[in-house]
């Protein structure tokens, strides 16, 4: 695209976006789509029902996600940067790729992956640090049709052999190891951990990228550079449905296992691309800097498919914020000229804490626009990154949007709509969100809060959860019939604008990482001489959310401590690291109501250091309990 036709220019033509996307949605979208490149036009725009559910968009439609990606832009602006690299240590080289450069290793890539009999519909599992074959993997699976499922670095080699289990993977793509910070961390080694126990997976393709010494097992794990040798450069692009799958990428919720978010094609591509034009009022030649991890659902709309589908310079960085220092995003931005800033509440209250001397001495002055994403922004956070980072010039957007949206929902249109502190404002054209109370009951009018639901759909919306579409109806669509829920809490002011209020269900989002509480106390209960946990999220300065978990032991400890970092290495373990409480009380008993039900509300209080009021207990089953964890709370 070399200018971008669906891009909103004043606040006017907001309202009438907005109004013509509620009256007649298929025609809103079917213009939009219209900008794509598609083999064959699709028969009908929407088909939907929220009851099974069943949802699908652009019906018939055929195309390949990366000719719109790549192949379209080979004409205009083969030689426009695509992708800039950002290694972890900032003395070593950035790499600069080419669209013409980045096809043709996609397609390179495809081609190892179709010699190792990767066919349309067998899924691949890609457990990679941020290297630029992380983006091309994940663009080579989509190029033969293959569905990616990455899988985010921090993640436990139990972790990754349950999402491989759960996709019957075929092949895995991985690294012998990765550079985060200081850390060099194993990648293969976890992967053949988890491997010991996934049947299906027949090939490993291994990028080196640390030449860390690893088992390369005869038969099944290959060297990524030597296979590419072998393959050439051109790989045409299979022809997909419309709604064939893209990408599985699994999300904790607040039961059982993480499930599989499934996105298809045609609707992914739109939204993805909608919604980064929009929202970042992206500009052709702009910068854009998205720091989440690929392996997250942020990554895989805007590092990956978004930006390159509006025919961006995105960047990909391999290291975290504080290393060397805390001021490694200022210098990127200065080095690199980078316009659009993206990033997590966390990472702004992490280097708020550093102080002001990280950011004075590097010229941001090329920034145009701000982002941020992933949990609530606190009023301090959003004014220190809008006066500090973008000097009081660049609109900065609150984005809200989650896994199974594909893209962003609710959020400023930077410099286009209204801004407002810790507020992710009004939602995008086509997206519908209601306000519901308990009963289900839809409330009307502004100055007025409830559980947030959305009511029609929109083109990036989850099509299933894999393997289990009965899974994927019993937790976003039974709560409210009729409307897919989001687990979030929401409040709309008096002038309608939307405010999060944070999840409603047992879901936490720590630093912006969601992680479900049922899926840690399974993690802890696994530990020796557990009896039984309960955990809970507690404000956390930096986190945004800490875990807090409540312990039964078989006995009495004899040395807490020590007690604690095992069960912190059995979760790791298990999950990753990514999971590990931040506090670990050891109890005698956990609250519960005769029914046996634990009382998570007087366990969140007292983490949070409220003990004043903890609300009727009355229906204990033993009260006297609560006095003992009150006593000794951390
Ligand atoms: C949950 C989704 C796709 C974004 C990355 C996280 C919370 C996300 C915001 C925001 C307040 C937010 C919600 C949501 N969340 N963005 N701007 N303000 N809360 O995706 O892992 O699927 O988590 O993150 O609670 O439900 P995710």
């Amino acid at each position: 695209m070399s200018n971008i036709p669906f891009q909103i220019q004043n606040f006017e033509q907001y309202q009438q976006y907005y109004s013509q996307s509620v009256e007649d949605p298929e025609g809103f979208w079917a213009d939009i789509a219209s900008n794509f490149y598609w083999r064959k036009p699709w028969k009908k725009t929407l088909q939907w029902n929220f009851t099974e559910p069943d949802v699908k968009w652009f019906v018939g439609g055929k195309l390949n996600i990366t000719e719109n990606a790549l192949d379209r832009h080979l004409a205009e602006r083969g030689d426009q940067t695509a992708i800039i690299w950002e290694p972890n240590d900032p003395n070593d080289d950035a790499v600069h790729i080419t669209y013409r450069q980045l096809h043709q290793r996609v397609c390179r890539f495809a081609n190892v992956l179709k010699k190792y009999g990767v066919v349309k519909g067998d899924r691949v599992c890609i457990y990679l640090p941020m290297v630029p074959e992380l983006a091309v993997a994940v663009l080579a699976c989509a190029r033969i049709g293959a569905v990616h499922s990455v899988v985010f670095g921090g993640f436990s080699a139990q972790s990754i052999a349950d999402r491989i289990n759960d996709a019957q993977c075929k092949v895995v793509v991985t690294s012998d190891g990765a550079y985060r910070g200081a850390k060099e961390i194993p990648m293969k080694a976890v992967v053949d951990d988890a491997l010991v126990i996934c049947p299906s997976v027949e090939t490993v393709l291994v990028m080196s990228r640390t030449r860390t010494p690893v088992s390369m097992i005869k038969g099944r794990d290959r060297w990524l550079e030597q296979e590419e040798k072998y393959v050439t450069a051109e790989c045409p692009a299979e022809e997909m449905d419309a709604e064939d799958m893209l990408f599985i990428l699994y999300t904790s919720g607040s039961t059982g296992k993480p499930k599989g978010v499934v996105h298809t094609v045609g609707g992914y591509m739109v939204y993805a691309s909608y919604t980064f034009a929009n929202v970042f009022q992206y500009q052709p030649g702009e910068i854009h800097f998205c720091t989440a991890d690929i392996g997250w659902i942020t990554g895989h709309s805007y590092i990956v498919y978004g930006p390159l589908c509006c025919g961006a310079t995105s960047v990909i960085f391999e290291g975290v914020p504080t290393y060397p220092d805390a001021g490694r995003l200022w210098d990127i931005t200065d080095r690199h000229r980078i316009n659009i800033l993206y990033t997590a509440p966390t990472a702004i209250r992490s280097l708020m804490g550093f102080g002001l001397q990280y950011v004075e001495g590097k010229d941001l002055s090329s920034l145009t626009k701000l982002g941020s994403v992933g949990e609530p922004i606190n009023e301090e956070a959003w004014h220190w990154f809008k006066t500090n980072i973008g000097k009081d010039k660049c609109p900065l957007v609150d984005t809200w949007w989650q896994t199974e949206n594909g893209g962003i929902m609710i959020s400023p249109l930077a410099g286009i709509t209204p801004e407002k502190p810790s507020y992710a404002t009004l939602p995008l054209p086509g997206v519908q969100p209601v306000l519901v109370d308990e009963n289900g009951n839809e409330i009307e009018g502004n100055g007025v809060s409830g559980n947030l639901c959305i009511k029609f759909p929109w083109p990036g919306i989850l099509r299933t959860t894999y393997g289990d579409h009965e899974r994927c109806r019993q937790t976003y669509f039974s709560t409210y019939p009729g409307k897919y829920f989001t687990g979030d809490g929401c409040l709309r002011d008096e002038e309608g604008y939307y405010r999060i209020t944070g999840r409603v269900d047992d879901v936490l989002n720590v630093s912006g990482h969601r992680i479900g509480t049922a899926e840690v106390e399974n993690a802890i209960n696994m530990h020796l001489g557990v009896v039984e946990s309960a955990v809970v999220g507690y404000p956390h300065d930096i986190k945004g959310q800490g875990i807090y978990a409540y312990i039964i032991t078989e006995e009495p400890l004899n040395d807490a401590d020590l007690t604690r970092k095992d069960i912190l290495a059995t979760v790791s373990r298990i999950i990753g690291p990514i999971a590990k409480p931040d506090k670990i009380q050891f109890v005698a008993g956990l609250p519960k109501t005769r029914s046996g039900k634990i009382m998570r509300r007087i366990l969140r209080k007292i983490a949070e250091g409220d003990t004043s009021n903890l609300g009727d207990t009355s229906t204990l089953l033993d009260p006297g309990v609560v006095d003992e964890i009150k006593a000794g709370a951390l």
